[in-house]
């Protein structure tokens, strides 16, 4: 009874749509009218914004000059391409780290194109479609720590007829290249970096692995199943999309789609209103987990979905450490985590719910940062609060409390969407990862695009006409916003803010939908997504958009990389991937020597062959990029 996928081709949201459809938005006029004084609107945004890129020049400058650079960037744009491969500035080179089936331990087997693998040998090797990552050192040993945020199925499964799974092991070899994959890495003599194989630090973390729920909501009855009566301990972790990392060395892997893995044996069975508004149904999204565990069938087990959605934190360097579930940061589709330390030793967490017309966090530590202390229940309790942003370029911190929302504080943890929708935050154009600035108080989230903006609510029926913030109708480009928070601390509740940039295409359109004007025929691109700041403030991101390079997209390309120096607002060309991959989670090596850059999903729609070539199959995976000269890249 292999389940029916309704389209593999469409994205994890128009999936979801399909499933749950959105009432279309009713009030026509409205939606014309606001979009129409949004243009007029945009001119005083592009103003405002250029305006305050022109502050703090000479901190550039003198930034510039210490690290050597000869201009901020340090390499040269390179133009769009479709090519199955990865490209980079001349001056720079790069190198397959690790793929898709690759072995981590000692008794793993290769990777097998014929057969794919088994659920046994993917438990033993790098899981697929790698996402977020983060490195980390410890005794002269570094550990790279990289989520695998789902599977392309109708690779893992083209061995079979219908490239759909037929068998159990199928159905769990798809579940154990989910998780998180940890292992040492090491330089090899040619200086190449490598997994090291039977490192006693390599670890995978899979939807079976026993974890903690910790927080606020643990031990309530809306996560208590059968298997767990008491609601703080659950199995494992998937669909984790973006990262984070703290100041005291633990990674953070955010739990995104969850809801696509559920269904029920009796398709007509109606969920709750609860769960419908985090996108579970009777039907999965082709995945067919609750044919081997009953725990993802939906009518037997409500309360199995209240237990993801969730930050997990991890001991990258303990193999044996039992993973933690934060329901303190909340409980939605979380994209990545990105920590601030407050100037009073805070640990400042933000968090984006990246879903249409979904919400953009902030959770805010009761406790403090100690360089010398134990910081491991820093994550275990602190404020949350959710944005709003005014159109007058301010912005603020709603707090989500039992006052201000009527739930209980364990209630707001596992249903932080609706208590965000009651206290009326600002709906976003689907924010994916934050970064926040390392030089100065300031942070930034990709907000990737919405084609529903200002035509259709949210999942909650919030209404979702067009604001200052995400100012387009039907947003197919995505923009890149930032905040100020007042008096430069992350734990303020009042911030300033503007759009760093408006992705579009200027040789498309003469409008809004142009983009801003940092953006021009050399630069395009579209749906903004992963995002990183390196050491030096050059804000680096990466795309998952269209690629078909035609029409709205035409002269955009592959999907790719860019850095942008915000404080000029340049935005360049860095890096372009391979045909239909996503370019998704950055690190750097201690020595700022090596970038490490992941490519996802080449060939999602059958037409890569990358990275080997010939007729093999695509993989996701992991690559080093390098300066030819050795020098510093980041
Ligand atoms: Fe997994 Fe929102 O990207
Ligand atoms: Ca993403
Ligand atoms: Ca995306
Ligand atoms: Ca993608």
């Amino acid at each position: 009874m292999s389940a029916d996928l309704p389209n593999d081709d469409l994205s994890f949201d128009e999936i979801d749509e399909l499933i749950s459809p959105r009432a279309e938005e009713t009030d026509f006029d409205r939606v014309v009218e606001t979009a129409l004084s949004r243009r007029g609107f945009l001119g005083g945004v592009m103003t405002f914004g250029l305006g305050s890129f022109l502050v703090g020049t000479t901190a550039l400058t003198r930034d510039a000059l210490a690290d050597g650079h000869a201009d901020r960037f340090g390499f040269a744009q390179i133009a769009a391409n479709t090519d199955d491969t990865i490209t980079v500035p001349e001056g720079f080179e790069w190198q397959q780290v690790v793929t898709w089936g690759d072995p981590l331990f000692a008794d793993s087997t290769s990777f097998d194109e014929a057969t794919r693998g088994t659920a046994a040998t993917q438990a033993r090797a790098f899981g697929d479609n790698n996402d977020g990552m983060s490195i980390f050192t410890k005794d002269g040993r570094t550990v790279m720590a990289i989520n695998n945020e789902y599977t392309n199925r109708k690779v893992l499964w083209g061995n079979n007829p219908d490239a759909k799974w037929a068998t159990a092991d199928d159905v769990k070899k798809g579940m154990n290249a989910h998780g998180v994959s940890i292992f040492e890495v090491a330089r090899d003599d040619a200086g190449n970096w490598q997994v090291v194989v039977d490192s006693g630090l390599n670890r995978r973390i899979l939807p079976e692995t026993d974890m903690d729920l910790t927080g606020p909501a643990a031990g309530h009855d809306l996560l208590k199943t059968h298997a767990d009566p008491t609601g703080t301990t659950t199995k494992g972790t998937w669909n984790n999309c973006g990262n984070g990392e703290t100041p005291w060395g633990t990674y953070l892997t955010c739990e995104e789609n969850f809801n696509g893995y559920f269904s029920a044996a009796d398709e007509a069975h109606e969920v709750s209103a609860e769960l419908a508004r985090y996108g579970v149904s009777s039907k999965d999204w082709g995945y067919g987990w609750a044919s081997v565990d009953d725990r993802f069938d939906v009518a037997k087990n409500p309360n199995e979905p209240n237990r993801a959605g969730y930050i997990v934190e991890i001991d990258p360097f303990d193999p044996t450490s039992t993973p933690k579930k934060r329901t303190a940061l909340g409980r939605f589709k979380h994209e990545n985590a990105a920590v601030a330390l407050a100037p009073n030793g805070k640990a400042v967490v933000y968090l984006g719910d990246d879903e249409r017309g979904e919400f953009l966090y902030k959770f805010v530590s009761h406790g403090t940062y100690s360089a010398a202390g134990n910081n491991s229940d820093l994550l275990e309790s602190g404020d949350l609060f959710v944005a709003k942003f005014h159109d007058d370029m301010r912005g603020e911190w709603l707090a989500l409390t039992p006052e201000t929302t009527g739930m209980s504080d364990a209630e707001i943890r596992i249903h932080t969407r609706q208590a965000a929708s009651s206290v009326g935050a600002t709906t976003m154009d689907r924010p994916e990862w934050v970064a926040v600035n390392p030089t100065k108080a300031e942070a930034y989230v990709a907000l990737t695009n919405n084609k529903n903006r200002g035509k259709k609510p949210n999942a909650g029926g919030d209404d979702t006409s067009a604001n200052a913030v995400n100012p387009r109708v039907e947003n197919h480009y995505g923009q890149i916003a930032r905040w100020m928070p007042d008096d430069e601390d992350h734990s303020s509740h009042g911030f300033s803010w503007n759009l760093f940039a408006l992705a579009g295409n200027p040789d498309v359109h003469d409008d809004a939908y142009a983009g801003s004007e940092n953006i021009n025929a050399g630069n395009m691109f579209n749906s903004p997504d992963g995002m990183a700041f390196d050491s030096t403030g050059l804000l680096w991101i990466q795309t998952d958009g269209n690629y078909s390079n035609e029409e709205d997209f035409a002269g955009m390309g592959n999907n790719q990389m860019l850095a942008g120096d915000t404080v000029t607002g340049e935005i360049r060309r860095f890096l372009v991937g391979p045909k239909e991959c996503e370019v998704t989670g950055v690190c750097w090596s201690p020595d700022r020597r090596t970038m490490f850059v992941g490519i996802q999903h080449p060939g999602e729609r059958g037409n890569s062959h990358f990275p080997d070539g010939g007729k093999s199959l695509p993989r996701s995976g992991v690559f080093a990029v390098r300066r030819v000269d050795g020098g510093l890249i980041g």
